[in-house]
């Protein structure tokens, strides 16, 4: 964790699972957090939590909805009106929706591409000069297993985590010699908030990936920083998730769709 030492890190969907964890595992070391998601109360609670803990790091809370564009203009100006010089970004805030794209409500398919897609890309883009500023800053950004294959039933989500998987590889290649690096966690399932999030209230089946790979939400955080303290630029947590995708993915894509189709027939 020493490579932590003294940041300031911005973190994105830190109300709670993975993003909260993120805060837990840098506050004893950062210099500044800066914790941003719509629920207050909860944001609160967790920097109540955290200097209590650790008195030596200094917690902001930013409350704002990341698929508001006007909000997230006015972040980039917050910041910079009070002089916080981010050198961490975790674009970790992010959704999903479980069940047929052709029954989904329309609303929430907007906010998730919003979210997941547009939201990370634009505060990465908007925050880049700042990260750079110092000398040295670090992106990581949270995508998922989902984005290495098509996944039927959760087929936006899994579209927009292949979007993030690969703009964080293009953009690490374009930023390399310039002090900042980008790193991909590719998380497999993790107990958090996602799933209550994701399933629909109409009870429609959706893609469910078996529980036997799950991975405690402390390992996968504590996997990705590693990952970032050692410039990687990717890193899929749990041996044996990492398993299980790589022979996925050298599969043939017609031999995939085979089994992905039986697996939700
Ligand atoms: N859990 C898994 O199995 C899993 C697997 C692979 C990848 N991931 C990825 O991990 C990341 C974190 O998810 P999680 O598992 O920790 O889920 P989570 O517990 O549901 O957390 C999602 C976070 O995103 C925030 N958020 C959602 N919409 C937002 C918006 N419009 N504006 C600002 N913040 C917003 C939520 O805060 P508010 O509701 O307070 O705004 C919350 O803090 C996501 O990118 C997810 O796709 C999760």
């Amino acid at each position: 964790m020493r490579f932590f030492e003294g940041c300031t890190a911005i973190i994105t969907g830190a109300s709670s699972g993975l993003g909260a964890e993120f805060a837990r595992q840098l506050a004893p070391v950062a210099r500044e957090l800066v914790l941003v998601a719509r629920r207050e109360d909860r944001l609160d609670e967790l920097k109540r939590e955290i200097v209590s803990r650790h008195p030596g790091v200094r917690v902001r809370v930013h409350v704002m909805d990341l698929t508001d564009d006007l909000q997230l203009g006015e972040f980039a100006s917050w910041l910079e009106r009070e002089g916080i010089r981010p050198n961490f970004l975790v674009n970790n805030a992010g959704m999903g929706d479980r069940g047929p794209f052709a029954t989904g409500d329309w609303a929430k398919i907007q906010a998730i591409l919003e979210l997941n897609v547009v939201a990370l890309t634009q505060l990465t883009h908007r925050l880049l000069p700042m990260l750079g500023a110092g000398g040295r800053g670090a992106i990581l950004n949270v995508g998922s297993i989902a984005g290495l294959i098509p996944l039927p039933f959760m087929a936006v989500y899994a579209a927009t985590k292949a979007y993030v998987n690969s703009f964080s590889d293009a953009l690490r290649m374009e930023l390399r010699g310039s002090g900042i690096t980008v790193t991909a966690v590719l998380p497999g399932p993790t107990e958090t908030e996602f799933g209550r999030v994701a399933r629909r209230s109409t009870g429609e089946r959706g893609w469910e990936t078996p529980d036997v790979l799950a991975v405690p939400v402390e390992d996968v955080v504590g996997a990705a920083l590693v990952a970032v303290a050692r410039d990687k630029a990717r890193i899929i947590p749990g041996w044996h998730v990492a398993l299980v995708m790589g022979v996925a993915v050298a599969l043939p894509l017609g031999i995939l769709r085979l089994i992905l189709q039986r697996r939700t027939a």
